[in-house]
Formats: structure tokens, sequence, C-alpha cells
């Protein structure tokens, strides 16, 4: 977020380490608005209702809300419980608490934890910058290879929002069209709108601020815009990958990788480390999160007036599927692009060898 009148990061932590502040993206794009988080219950319901989201940004918000539970004497455990079930795609959630246990169950007394605690966390989101950072500079380099084949702008098509409101800053799929800008390159964002949540919406808000060329796009046009050989790459973020490439990301992802597929459009995928997930060998290992049914039911916008109202789609009682996330199988990505650099599928899980050891 560029702009001088909003903060530059999607979270940051108060100086008395007492609670974390976050940007209540429920509010988005109509409104701006900041939340404070300051207990265990406030961090489990921030990521459950959604206002925090995005793999990077649940895991750092999970590692404070941890934090801030060890600090008021809550059972680690049983904090750790209800933070993992807040929301089960997202594998970063699980990998920071994971990381947050192992820095602190040796640590006693209480005191010593909660100080270790909140450092850890507040690593974990430096961390997370500069890894989002590093694959803005990959990603770069692939945008160039493809800007050298052609004459004119860069077509690039993204899905949902892996902007910088989905991690801490940089984002992951949109860190690489932000450096592109910065380096002079020539590109235009087709954003999807992403029913029923609308995060195409957050990354519209985004690229806006930031002064990037886009267009947005009802979910159902992504087929006949790259069936019409004028998209150069779709780059997209993931919530979880698993051991043979799959890809767990936001509804909808599936039928723009299989679209691609079918126009030979490379299709990218950003991410960082912590989203790889090799204890499971292929996406039906992924738990892919259901959510209300309202959310498909009704509908939320800006009146005449310029007041957020919530419409009626459907009866309250109607039938609806409202699945988060699909799975896009590993062999239609083109390659992943880490902080470590780019990987095609099938080198995985051995290309992060050298730098788990
Ligand atoms: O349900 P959300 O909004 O938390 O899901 C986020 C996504 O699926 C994004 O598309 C993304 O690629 C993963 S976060 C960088």
């Amino acid at each position: 977020m560029s702009s001088t009148e909003l903060p530059t990061r999607t979270l940051w932590p108060d100086a008395d380490a007492r609670s974390i502040h976050v940007i209540d993206q429920t509010a988005l794009p109509h409104a701006f608005r900041v939340l404070r988080i300051s207990s265990l219950q406030d961090a489990v319901s921030a990521i459950r209702e959604m206002r925090v989201r995005g793999a990077p940004l649940i895991g750092v918000t999970a590692a404070y809300g941890l934090a801030l539970a060890i600090k008021s004497g809550d059972p680690l455990e049983a904090a750790i419980a209800r933070l993992e079930a807040a929301r089960p795609t997202a594998v970063n959630l699980h990998w920071a608490l994971a990381r947050m246990r192992a820095r602190v169950e040796s640590l006693a007394p209480l005191e010593n934890r909660a100080e270790a605690a909140w450092i850890e966390a507040g690593r974990i989101a430096e961390e997370d910058v500069d890894q989002c950072r590093r694959i803005g500079e990959h990603g770069l380099a692939v945008l160039k290879s493809l800007a050298e084949k052609k004459s004119g702008r860069l077509e690039i098509m993204t899905h949902c929002n892996a902007g910088a409101l989905a991690a801490i800053d940089h984002g992951t799929a949109i860190a690489p069209i932000t450096a592109g800008l910065a380096a002079g390159v020539d590109l235009h964002v087709w954003v999807s709108e992403t029913r029923p949540r609308n995060q195409g919406l957050l990354t519209a808000w985004e690229l806006r601020q930031r002064g990037v060329p886009h267009t947005v796009f009802a979910d159902n046009a992504a087929g006949h815009l790259l069936s019409r050989g004028e998209i150069d790459a779709v780059i997209v973020g993931a919530d979880r990958v698993a051991a043979n490439g799959d890809v767990a990301n936001k509804i909808g992802t599936r039928l723009k990788a299989l679209a691609a597929l079918d126009a030979g459009v490379p299709f990218y995928v950003a991410a960082p480390r912590a989203t790889f997930d090799f204890s499971r060998a292929d996406g039906k290992d992924i738990p892919i999160e259901e959510r209300n049914g309202d959310e498909l039911r009704t509908f939320s916008g800006l009146d005449a007036d310029g007041v957020v109202k919530t419409l009626r789609l459907l009866p309250a009682d109607a039938p609806v599927f409202n699945p988060a996330f699909d799975i896009t199988p590993g062999k239609h990505v083109t390659a992943f692009i880490t902080e470590y650099g780019v990987c095609r599928p099938d080198a995985l899980p051995s290309f992060f060898d050298a730098n788990d050891a």
C-alpha cells in the first residue's frame, strides 16, 4: 500500500507488546478500517471472519494471537488448537503455530515464554516481508523474459487477492507485478472478481493505490479472455502446495489453470516456502474449507447514498455449495515463483532441500 495516508503494512504490533493492529479487510474496498487485536479470542475471530485473510497474513496473525494467549496465561496447546481450527486450508497458519510452539515450549517461567513468543511472531512477520520482496524479484525476471518475447504491454491475469493485503507487505502473486511496474515493464493486470467473497475487488483496490493499470472482469469471462490469445501469463498465489505440486488456492483457480493450459498461456504460482506442505503427497490430502452459504445467498455493496447494504440473492434456506478453495493439478503449473527462485513442479520437493537444511 503505497498511499501516504495508509499504513504501509497490513499488521503492526503495538510498542507495549499488548496488542496488534490490522486492516479490517471486511470493510474494504468501500471503507478503510483498522482493528485492534488484544487477545486470543480477538485473533481467532479476526481469522475466522476473514477480517484478516490470505495465507501469509493468517500465519502471522495466528503467531501474534498465540503470543497474546501466552501472555494471558492461556494453556499453550489449547490456544494452538483454537487458532488452528479458525481456517483449515492455508498451511501457513499451521506452519507459524508449529514454529511458535518449537520456540516457546521448553521455556519457563511465563514471562520468558511471553517475551520470546512476541519476538518470534515479529520475526515471522519480518521474514514474510523479505520473502515476498524476493518473490517479487524472482517474478520480475519471469516477467522481463516474457516481455522480451512480445511487443506491446504484458497482459497478466490474476485471481483472488495475493497482494500486500494477503501478506504483511508486497504480497505473493502481485509482488512481481509491482516490481515490474517499478522496473518500467509495460504491463496491465486482469483481475477476476472472485465470487463469492470478491477478493478480486481487494486486488483492484490495491492496484489502484499503487497506480498499476488493471481491469476487473467477471469470473466467468476468464476462459473467453484466455482463449483470445491476449493474455501473456496467469499468476496466482497459493494456500497450500502438496509434494507433487498440486495447489490449493481460491475457488476458481483450477478453471483458470485449465483455460490457460488450453490456450497455451503459462500459469505461475507465487508462494513462500511456508506455503509448501510436503507432508501431503498430493492435493487430495489437502483439507478444503467450506464456508457459510450466506456468502452466496447475499451480496454487499454501496447504495446510492454511499452506505454499505447487504442484499439477498437467494432465500435463506436455498441449498448452496460454497467451497472456499480448489485444487489445481501440479502438472498444469508452469513454475512456482518462490523466495529462493523459480522451480518447476516436478522439481519439488528437492528444490527446497538446500534451503531447508
Ligand atoms: O480465503 P482467502 O481470501 O484467505 O484466500 C486467499 C487466497 O486463496 C489467495 O488467492 C491466495 O492466493 C493465497 S494468499 C497469498
